[in-house]
């Protein structure tokens, strides 16, 4: 019987989905800083050429003859030609006044313009001619006359080539991510698979355990189970414990209500030797049988409950079915010769069956105390070990039969019922707790218990039949 069990989440679950959404923030981050460091390496290489150019124009300035001239090297445009198709723009000026090139590109803001007395460069990002244009300005300072002119020379570049290098970029930068992404989760569900294996070779460990095998867990675990392992150890030596206790108080119990019944009944036994009256004597008679009665009962209820408990806790044991049969008839022997009656064994076959040995000798006992309880005096009952296949299935059956009134077909089916007791058996001692106890040791072995009636002649036929 397995108890359902509330599972809140999955661990393995959990930990991938962490590892995983962990991996896909990392790619991104990732995927955006590639970029980004792209974006700034490709505007700088823009700059150092645009700057080179503005510089190589500055440097061409000269004074001839009073009047500021500016030769514009060749190599200052071609350079930036070099690098991609984009529009090169440029315009150069003389303390603000326009000499040439183009008059309508953007202005340097004041806090951009460069420092005229150091010659520092401003870069500036700015919308022109339905584009976007890379400006870099610098100044130079020339003398005229004595006088100072301040030179600004603008170069310009659209972003065009930039913004394809960009996309190149991003595309690979998709791909790198993509593929950091799917390596960490593939890595991330064999960490999430690895980390909780433990657990489960845990639970393969114990759940494969045999009923009685109580030994604490001792193979290696990880630290993080090692309270959930010491926990699991000293709840298995609680349950020991109180297995002991119980298996020792069901065999306390037995010895301590059957042993002052006994001396009771010896009691009234002598005392009845020496009452004469008959009234007395059917009194004391009576005595006795309650006296034995309760004793049975006593006795079966505690072999009830000691076969509960052992078929909760089935030890399986190989041991040869017809030794054990021989053995019980043998000690049954005594009570059915009082009787007069007569037990005759016959061992078909041989066969090693595997099962708690005490339970079956319980069963077998019970069947044949009732052979010989409900079987009439100086009778015989044969008991029968033989092989039998039921369907597919192979086995050996011990058939108990005896000579008496056999099972009433009608209340038959209930009879392996606990405390019920058959109409026939008014006048017999007995609880009702015989055929429970058999039938519940013959499915604890997977086996089966029949009850019927021989098919020639009177009596009742009861098989326990055990599979292989
Ligand atoms: N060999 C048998 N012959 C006839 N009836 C039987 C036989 N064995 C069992 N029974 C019937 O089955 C009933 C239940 O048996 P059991 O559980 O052993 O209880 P008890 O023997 O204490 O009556 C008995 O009361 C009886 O009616
Ligand atoms: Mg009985």
């Amino acid at each position: 019987m397995s108890i359902p069990v509330n599972s809140s989440y999955s661990i393995k679950r959990r930990l991938s989905l962490q590892l995983v959404g962990s991996a896909a923030i990392l790619a991104t981050i990732l995927f955006v800083l590639v970029l980004n460091f792209a974006a700034q390496v490709s505007e700088q290489s823009q700059d150092n050429i645009l700057t080179a150019s503005v510089t190589s124009i500055l440097d061409s300035a000269s004074i001839r003859g009073g009047e500021v001239s500016v030769d514009i090297p060749y190599a200052a445009l071609s350079m930036l030609g070099n690098v991609s198709d984009d529009r090169v723009f440029y315009r150069i000026s003389a303390d603000d006044i326009f000499l040439t090139g183009y008059a309508d590109l953007p202005e340097v803001k004041q806090q951009n313009r460069p420092d005229e007395s150091a010659g520092v460069r401003s870069f500036i990002t700015a919308p022109y001619k339905d584009d976007t244009i890379r400006m870099v300005s610098a100044t130079r300072q020339l003398s005229v006359g004595g006088e100072p002119v301040n030179i600004g020379v603008s170069v310009a570049q659209t972003r065009n080539g930039q913004a394809s290098t960009l996309a190149r970029i991003s595309r690979t930068a998709i791909i790198l991510g993509l593929g950091f992404f799917v390596i960490s989760a593939a890595l991330a569900i064999f960490a999430a698979q690895t980390s909780v294996r433990p657990l489960s070779r845990l639970a393969v460990s114990v759940s494969r355990r045999g009923p009685k095998d109580l030994r604490p867990v001792q193979s290696p675990v990880p630290t993080e189970m090692v309270p959930l392992v010491k926990s699991l150890n000293s709840f298995i030596a609680r349950l020991k414990t109180s297995l002991t206790r119980s298996e020792d108080f069901i065999a306390e119990a037995a010895h301590r209500v059957r042993t002052p019944l006994a001396t009771v009944r010896v009691q009234a036994e002598i005392v009845m030797r020496r009452v004469e009256k008959p009234q007395n004597r059917k009194a004391l008679k009576e005595m006795i049988r309650t006296i034995d009665e309760s004793s049975r009962a006593a006795g079966q209820l505690l072999d009830h409950a000691m076969v509960t408990f052992r078929t909760d806790h089935l030890e399986r044991k190989s041991f040869e079915l017809a030794d054990l049969v021989a053995d019980s008839v043998e000690r049954m022997a005594p009570l059915a010769e009082l009787r007069d009656i007569k037990i005759d064994m016959l061992s078909k076959d041989r066969g090693q069956i595997s099962g708690d040995q005490i339970l079956i000798q319980s069963a077998v006992h019970n069947i044949l105390d009732n052979a010989i309880k409900y079987s009439p005096p100086e009778q015989v009952i044969t008991v029968i070990v033989q092989r039998e296949r039921q369907g597919d299935l192979k086995g050996i059956t011990v058939q108990i039969a005896d000579r008496g009134q056999g099972f009433n077909k009608n209340d038959s089916a209930r009879l392996t019922e606990r405390f019920i007791r058959g109409d026939n058996a008014a006048d017999t001692v007995g609880s009702g707790l015989g055929l429970t106890i058999a039938k519940e040791v013959m499915q604890a072995h997977g086996g089966d218990l029949t009850l019927n009636n021989q098919q020639y002649g009177e009596g009742a036929c009861v098989s326990l039949y055990f599979p292989f």
